[in-house]
């Protein structure tokens, strides 16, 4: 059963007279519980379809259904955010955690986002930091954590609103090789715990040994669509 629909999506801008196609067409489906990675080089259009299909931006053309929801059609920033809290999160490179919160208080943020209660709200921010095997470190401020401790706390941020999809934009970009991993194994996790379904664009070819499938776009476009197996034909590119 797929989750997510995107049905020939077009991204474009305008820079003065310029135009710049973001995407060009790109069609995609993707599954419940997949954990999908979407690669190619820089500028070809991985973080424009990552934020179109979580609501962060709106496209020019095209179709995208993220559940029962088709997300095209939701015009007004509210409907949006709406949307954003009720089926996403977002994990970013860059962490974009509230330096001067707790890592509980930076996880309870989408929970006031949300009107929860504040004993709820600790509550499932603490089971969220558990998850993510970081309990112990919940009274820290980010600047006294390390960067994959911060990303993990990011990630809780994420998940404490149990959101169908995770988007996660060069999740790892910040990590070394270690911390990517374990970012890589919680993943998994959640999928396995959660049931949810992970789309994440990334540079790093060495962590689709973690992904069930992986989308190369070039240009815009999709250029190639590749399952386990077969990652080893984008070595070669
Ligand atoms: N706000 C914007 N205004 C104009 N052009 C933009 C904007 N955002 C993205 N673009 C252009 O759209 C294209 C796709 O950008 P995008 O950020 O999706 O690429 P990407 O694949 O994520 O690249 P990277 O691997 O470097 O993160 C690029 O040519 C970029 O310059
Ligand atoms: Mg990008």
């Amino acid at each position: 059963m797929s989750i997510v629909e995107v049905r020939d999506l077009w991204r474009e801008y305008t820079i003065g007279r310029e135009k710049v196609y973001a995407l060009r067409g790109v069609t995609v489906e993707i599954e419940k519980g997949e954990f999908l990675a979407v690669v190619g080089p820089s500028g070809s259009g991985k973080s424009t379809l990552l934020h179109l299909i979580g609501g962060l931006d709106r496209p020019t053309q095209g179709v995208i259904k993220v559940g029962n929801v088709e997300v095209n059609s939701l015009k007004s920033d509210r409907e949006l955010s709406k949307f954003r809290n009720e089926y996403v999160g977002f994990v970013f490179q860059m962490f974009h955690l509230v330096p001067r919160l707790t890592a509980v208080e930076n996880v309870e943020l989408p929970l006031i986002a949300r009107g929860v209660e504040a004993g709820e709200r600790r509550r499932a921010a603490l089971e969220a930091l558990k998850l993510v095997g970081l309990q112990h470190r919940a009274s820290h401020k980010p600047t006294e954590m390390s960067g994959g401790e911060q990303q993990r706390v990011a990630i809780a941020r994420a998940i404490v609103t149990q959101p169908k999809l995770l988007l996660a934009d060069e999740p790892t970009g910040n990590l070394d090789s270690a911390n990517s991993k374990l970012v890589m194994e919680l993943f998994k996790k959640l999928i396995d715990d959660m049931g949810v379904t992970i789309v994440m664009a990334t540079h790093n070819l060495e962590l689709l040994e973690y992904c069930d499938r992986a989308v190369r776009l070039v240009d815009g476009r999709v250029a190639g669509v590749y399952q386990k197996g077969e990652y080893g034909k984008l070595f070669s590119k």
